[in-house]
């Protein structure tokens, strides 16, 4: 921070503003975007220099010529960017200089081995990684953690983070948020390395998967001593004669938006998958990796909501903020609880705690809940453009899973199969894309091409460059 944040400078005259920001030009829909983009951009350039007053969003949305909404939605983008500075009753200023590599060039350069675009699923975009807020919640937490938080922390995490996940998931996502049932763990990974190796040590050796589903389950749980057996799926989830028949006591399942088809699991569906769980004395885990990005539908709150005592709910932010930052948590039902803990302890002694500081300070910033709407704001932008993309280029391509998530499913038309050389013909010419028959156990129909499109993690006109570079392919 500068000397000049807490020393506004003075404001240029209205005339300026619409001279810098331009954003009563764009298309409506964009017009948001556009702004935050160009105080960005003024503010990387220079042209609007630290300590720079900026006028109160009424004024400015009268300059510029949009609504008040779309300004104060700029000024708290930015300002948890630390691109500006707020203080009550002093207005918003430029902060201190913020050096933000400049995202184009490298986003449309070739990838390592030739990859032009890559269109594998699981990553968020991590250029949109909130580094100045994180850092801004590191620097309170180090000047204000007392001695005794460094110490070995209470192996279910810190009391401080799992109130404050306990608020966060039972607001968003419906779940019993006793901060006495969270764990706080590496990610989703450790989570059911706990769960699936406490399971074990009660005598159970399998375990039911989905089918399609996440290749990460089978090693994971296999990692933990558990077979895994595939269960398939029909239109409304996991579908519940083969589980019955399946004789496993614990099934795998991500209800929210099942990876990888995105079928978001019915009420009715719910209901019988709880039933089965109670009937066996059994339990789910929940796996909801992505269930904080939803586009077009109403919310579909998590399963262990209906019932705690049958399900283990598992998340983490690797959607969210990053998958690097390895962070993530873990509800477990009584009956599981201390042997959970147990484990979590002898495993690794507990989670880091300074982590866990930030990241609780993260939340209760409001942080997190701003990092979500501007990723799903990005994320449902992109998710637009690949349908209109695959239309362009794929006629009578099916494209479902899209209300949700950051991936989606694309089903072309048998003259584009075989999927092996379809996938390979998209490789040669730059363009990685998984095959939906790399999720499955089962022997599909080897003449339809079902890809899993990851598009999250890329900007719009990488996207529509890596479907046009696959049609161009598959033309040739
Ligand atoms: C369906 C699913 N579950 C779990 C994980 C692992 O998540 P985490 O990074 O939280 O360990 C992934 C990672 O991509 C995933 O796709």
């Amino acid at each position: 921070m500068t000397s000049s944040g807490t020393n506004p400078g003075a404001l240029p005259g209205s005339a300026a503003w619409e001279l810098l920001l331009p954003a009563a030009s764009a298309p409506a829909r964009a017009r948001g975007r556009f702004l935050q983009a160009a105080l960005r951009e003024a503010i990387r350039a220079g042209r609007l220099a630290p300590g720079t007053r900026l006028p109160s969003s009424r004024e400015l949305a009268k300059d510029l010529g949009v609504s008040r909404g779309l300004v104060t939605e700029a000024y708290e983008q930015l300002t948890a960017e630390g691109y500006l500075r707020s203080g009550r009753g002093a207005g918003t200023w430029v902060g201190g200089a913020v050096r933000a590599a400049t995202p184009r060039a490298r986003d449309l350069a070739p990838g390592p081995h030739g990859v032009r675009v890559d269109f594998l699923p699981g990553s968020p975009d991590l250029s949109l990684f909130p580094r100045a807020a994180w850092a801004a919640a590191q620097r309170e937490v180090l000047a204000e953690l007392p001695h005794r938080d460094l110490g070995y922390p209470d192996p279910r995490g810190l009391p401080r983070l799992r109130s404050a996940l306990a608020e966060l998931l039972a607001r968003r996502r419906g779940v019993v948020g006793d901060p006495e049932r969270i764990v706080v763990v590496s990610g989703v990974a450790q989570a059911a390395a706990l769960v699936g190796s406490v399971l074990h040590a009660r005598g159970m050796r399998e375990i039911g998967v989905e089918d399609p589903g996440s290749p990460q389950h089978d090693g994971l749980y296999a990692a933990a001593g558990l077979r895994t057996v595939p269960l398939p799926l029909d239109d409304e989830g996991l579908a519940p004669g083969p589980l019955h028949a399946s004789g496993v006591r614990a099934a795998v399942t991500t209800p929210a938006h099942q990876y990888p088809t995105g079928i978001a699991c019915s009420a009715g569906r719910r209901t019988r998958l709880l039933d089965w769980a109670r009937s066996v004395d059994g339990l789910l885990l929940e796996d909801d990796y992505d269930g904080d990005f939803r586009y077009d539908r109403a919310p579909v709150g998590a399963l262990q909501g209906l019932d705690p005592e049958r399900v283990a709910y598992m998340g983490s932010v690797s959607k969210s903020l990053a998958p690097g930052l390895r962070l993530g948590w873990l509800l477990v039902p009584e009956f599981l609880a201390d042997d959970v803990v147990d484990r979590k302890r002898t495993m690794d002694l507990g989670h880091p705690s300074v982590d866990q500081a930030v990241f609780a300070r993260f939340l209760e910033r409001g942080d997190y809940d701003r990092q979500l709407r501007r990723c799903q704001r990005a994320y449902r932008e992109r998710r637009d453009v690949l349908v209109a993309a695959l239309a362009e280029h794929f006629s009578h391509a099916r494209v479902s899973g899209i209300a949700a998530g950051l991936h989606a499913i694309a089903e072309l038309p048998g003259r584009y199969g075989p999927e092996s050389r379809f996938v390979g013909r998209a490789a040669a010419a730059g363009v990685a894309v998984r095959p939906l028959s790399a999720c499955t156990h089962a022997r599909g129909d080897e003449s339809a091409v079902r890809l899993v499109l990851g598009y999250a993690h890329l900007p719009a006109a990488r996207i529509r460059e890596g479907v046009r570079l696959m049609a161009a392919a598959l033309d040739g």
